[in-house]
């Protein structure tokens, strides 16, 4: 039997499509996902897990509609405004993975709320949430590669390991992605190499703290080899 995971990601999925099904706009179902997210991060935090981490927003995300994508901007925006205070008050760690720097293409606003949040958790010791926005596991290995050869470093696991955005964060135990897709969609693709990965078809917004304890049962059963027999 497994130990409880140390480390759970998440690529939240299928808020478009549970919005479609209820004849509603695909941002009505990105904010019943903030809700879900709420209730996941207190399960998570109730549970003392370490290190938790969430697919927010891809590189290959920027490709949706001018619409979509300012209005899953302005929700960051809002959500890490609003709930900062209550993550605060739950002794949370926030770490951003992903390109956040002036010339990405994240709106000023996202990037200072992001910088905020980081530094205005830095000293916490609870829960860490890993929250990936504008993060594409290419460009994660491009950035990291690139600026160990600028700086003439030799490549080796542990400068790489070291220069990626997860820097100092144990690798994911357990993935898990709603919404029925079984693909990682270019979510960290060097850290979840031996991950265990549990697929559902839920939908994001119906992800509840009980889909995540059948996930968390699932997990028990699982036989880690790490490629030893
Ligand atoms: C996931 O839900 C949230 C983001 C990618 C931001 P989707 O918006 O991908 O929902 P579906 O997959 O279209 O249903
Ligand atoms: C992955 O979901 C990205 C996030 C959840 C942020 P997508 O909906 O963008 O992935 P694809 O397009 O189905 O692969
Ligand atoms: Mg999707």
């Amino acid at each position: 039997m497994n130990n409880p995971p140390n480390h759970i990601s998440f690529i939240m999925d299928g808020n478009g499509r549970w919005a479609t099904a209820r004849g509603l706009p695909r941002l009505a179902g990105h904010k019943a996902g903030v809700e879900s997210l709420n209730k996941l991060v207190e399960e998570l935090v109730k549970l003392q897990v370490p290190y938790a981490s969430f697919y927010a927003f891809s590189t290959e995300n920027w490709g949706r509609s001018a619409e979509e994508v300012s209005g899953l901007m302005a929700l960051l925006e809002v959500y890490f405004t609003h709930e900062l205070a209550r993550l605060k008050a739950h002794n949370i760690r926030l770490r951003f993975l992903g390109d956040h720097t002036a010339t990405s293409p994240l709106p000023q606003k996202v990037r200072e709320i992001i910088q905020r949040a980081d530094a205005e958790t830095a000293s916490n010791t609870g829960t860490v949430l890993l929250i990936a926005i504008n993060y594409g596991g290419h460009d994660e290995l491009l950035r990291a590669t690139q600026r160990l050869a600028d700086a003439g470093t030799k490549i080796t696991t542990e400068t790489l390991t070291a220069a990626l955005d997860t820097a100092g964060i144990p690798n994911p135990d357990l993935l898990i992605r709603t919404s029925g897709e079984q693909r990682l969609s270019g979510f960290m693709p060097w850290q979840l190499a031996y991950t265990e990965l549990y697929f559902t078809p839920t939908l994001w917004p119906d992800f509840t703290p009980a889909a995540l304890h059948e996930a968390l049962e699932w997990f028990t059963t699982r036989q880690r080899r790490f490629g030893k027999a």
